[in-house]
């Protein structure tokens, strides 16, 4: 082996090297985005449309937490019960609607609880449930009469 060839040889296994120690050193610093995994794309849920419902169950008894990706940008649907009380409990404040859900839903639902984030939808909440408290002391009143 001249020169030349030992010293591509070694600067091929420092390079790889290199991005072996970087791609531990990042699972291990926790710094690495993990993603779940792709289970479809919009074509596939489009091929599915007459079987919606069950095309989705499928996926997630196999994969419990997955994307589905569209052109420009991916949903992630969860059947984890871990996941749906982070997402609705316990870091509630992350997920947010945003402004794209915001302005497809305001049409019809204007600022309702299903359609507003943050303060507004505090409020929603606040106004709904002394509305949901009244009723069923309603409801209960008239039960136990
Ligand atoms: C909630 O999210 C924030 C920002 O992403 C993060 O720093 C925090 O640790 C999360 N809280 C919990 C309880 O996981």
């Amino acid at each position: 082996m001249d020169f030349a060839s030992t010293a591509v040889a070694l600067s091929l296994a420092l390079v790889l090297a290199t991005f072996v120690v970087r791609h531990h050193a990042r699972r291990l610093c926790g710094k690495e985005k993990r993603y779940h995994p792709v289970a479809g794309t919009v074509v596939h849920q489009l091929i599915n449309f007459h079987r919606l419902h069950h095309y989705m169950t499928e996926l997630s008894c196999k994969y419990k937490t997955y994307r589905m990706l569209d052109l420009s940008r991916s949903a992630v649907y969860t059947a984890d019960p871990a996941n749906v009380e982070y997402v609705l409990k316990t870091n509630f404040t992350n997920y947010g609607k945003g402004s794209y859900l915001y302005n497809i839903l305001s049409d019809a639902l204007g600022d309702g609880i299903f359609a507003v984030d943050g303060q507004k939808w505090r409020h929603q909440r606040k106004a709904s449930s002394s509305e949901f408290s009244a009723k069923l002391s309603r409801i209960q009143k008239i039960t136990y009469r």
